[in-house]
């Protein structure tokens, strides 16, 4: 049956709203009403209703409106406190983007809220949602690399505020320079919580690194303090291990201060699965296992081989008892593998009119920043941290058809 949309307003019309979530809210997902738009920039929330018919609208007027359930959250990371606390103490519902604070403090602050509100609170990332996290997770927990043992997740990107990428717009001011912006937060709650879907609460973290190389210089030639000297005071590398409360234990590196890598692997007793980018909805799927490789007639259709590994039957005669492996592409089972942020906020809706916890519940937003957090202090202290926070798995989204109205209906359970 249709369930009755749920009225949300969305603070914060700047790039990721207009490109992403404004036209997947709008039309892509049935459950969500966009009812109102705010923006400090009014001729943001203006182009919002032009083009999309949202209405444009006050903070405070929407803060006010008894008709909206779900404040949207999407401003950037200096306002998501100041936002989620005011609607929170407005008596809404709220879906904010990552990180859900900049420190674990105000994180930790705005949760305690929420509960004593009686509200739903919830966090991006949500591309934890998406196909190829879900299909990896069922692999995982259908035994496909047997028992899960180690995961390490390596993710650099030559990411600087003092380079020409920057632009001069305030945000940037933010983000890259002060504590809560910087690489670790904007890109490291999406591997942090791809591991906690896969294997649940973290225990214990150990950890270097931090804010490793301070003094930088603008290099851009179009800021107006070209040459001028600054300080970077954000952490903006982190190297870490992790030990999961199910015993899988890991590593988490993290930097924008070399040139860009990416590797993401879990490794079981039968296998190892090489995996995407938690950024990304979409991203392969590659086993290696001991004859993981089918005979040609169970070959799934979308299955491709690394021929370098294939097998040949007299090398199995001449390896004697020792077992070949295979490489393996696996299919994706899942749906939600196209640019759909916002899945979150859909799957929220649905946890509200189902009466169901939402995948994207806040305790994973605060447990992936106190880890965040947790690295530093270990940089600072030389100590290991143990975790003050826990979260349960998000329950799985079942597998679906590629069609947006079938993989809408798998979170309506
Ligand atoms: N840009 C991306 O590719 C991307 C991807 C994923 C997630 N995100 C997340 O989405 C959020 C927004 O990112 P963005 O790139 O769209 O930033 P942005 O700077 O382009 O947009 C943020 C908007 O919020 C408005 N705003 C800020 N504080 C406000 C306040 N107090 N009241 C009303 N309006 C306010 C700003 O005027 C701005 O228009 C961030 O949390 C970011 O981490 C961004």
């Amino acid at each position: 049956m249709q369930k009755e949309k749920v009225k949300v307003g969305v603070v914060g019309c700047g790039g990721i709203c207009k490109g992403t979530y404004m036209p997947n809210m709008v039309n892509r997902f049935h459950i969500i009403d966009v009812v109102g738009c705010a923006d400090k920039i009014e001729s943001r929330a203006k182009w919002m209703e032009e083009h999309y018919g949202v209405k444009a609208m006050s903070v405070e007027e929407m803060m006010n409106n008894p008709e909206i359930e779900v404040i949207v959250n999407l401003t950037y990371p200096e306002s998501h406190v100041e936002i989620s606390k005011m609607a929170l103490e407005h008596g809404k519902h709220v879906y904010c983007e990552k990180m859900m604070a900049p420190t674990f403090e105000e994180a930790k602050m705005l949760y305690d809220l929420a509960k004593e509100k009686g509200l739903m609170f919830t966090t991006a990332p949500d591309t934890f949602l998406g196909a190829w996290v879900q299909s990896a997770t069922k692999y995982i927990d259908d035994g496909f690399v047997g028992e899960p043992r180690t995961v390490h997740a390596q993710i650099s990107r030559y990411y600087n505020p003092e380079s020409p990428f920057f632009d001069t717009a305030p945000k940037y001011f933010f983000f890259p320079l002060h504590y809560g912006g910087g690489f670790p937060f904007d890109l490291g709650g999406y591997y942090i919580h791809a591991m906690i879907n896969m294997f649940g609460s973290i225990k214990r973290v150990a950890g270097f690194g931090g804010n490793l190389h301070p003094e930088r210089t603008y290099l851009n030639p179009n800021h107006p303090k070209y040459g001028e000297a600054f300080e970077v005071n954000t952490p903006t590398t982190q190297v870490a291990a992790l030990e999961f409360e199910n015993g899988v234990v890991g590593t988490f590196n993290i930097t924008s201060d070399t040139q860009g890598t990416q590797m993401f692997t879990v490794a079981g007793t039968q296998g190892v699965l090489d995996l995407g980018d938690p950024n990304n909805f979409s991203d392969e799927i590659f086993l290696t296992r001991p004859g993981a490789l089918p005979e040609k007639r169970f070959q799934l259709p979308g299955m491709k081989y690394d021929e370098k590994v294939e097998v040949k039957d007299n090398d199995v005669q001449q390896l004697g008892e020792w077992t070949p492996s295979a490489r393996v592409q696996l299919p994706l089972l899942h749906g939600f593998y196209d640019s759909c942020r916002g899945v979150g906020l859909a799957d929220m809706c649905y946890a509200l009119r189902n009466g169901r916890r939402p995948r994207c519940h806040c305790d994973i937003g605060l447990h992936a920043i106190e880890v965040i957090h947790a690295i530093n202090l270990c940089g600072e202290t030389g100590q290991v941290y143990e975790m003050t926070t826990r979260c349960d798995r998000p329950a799985p989204i079942r597998p679906s058809a590629f069609s947006p109205s079938c993989q809408e209906v798998t979170l309506d359970d």
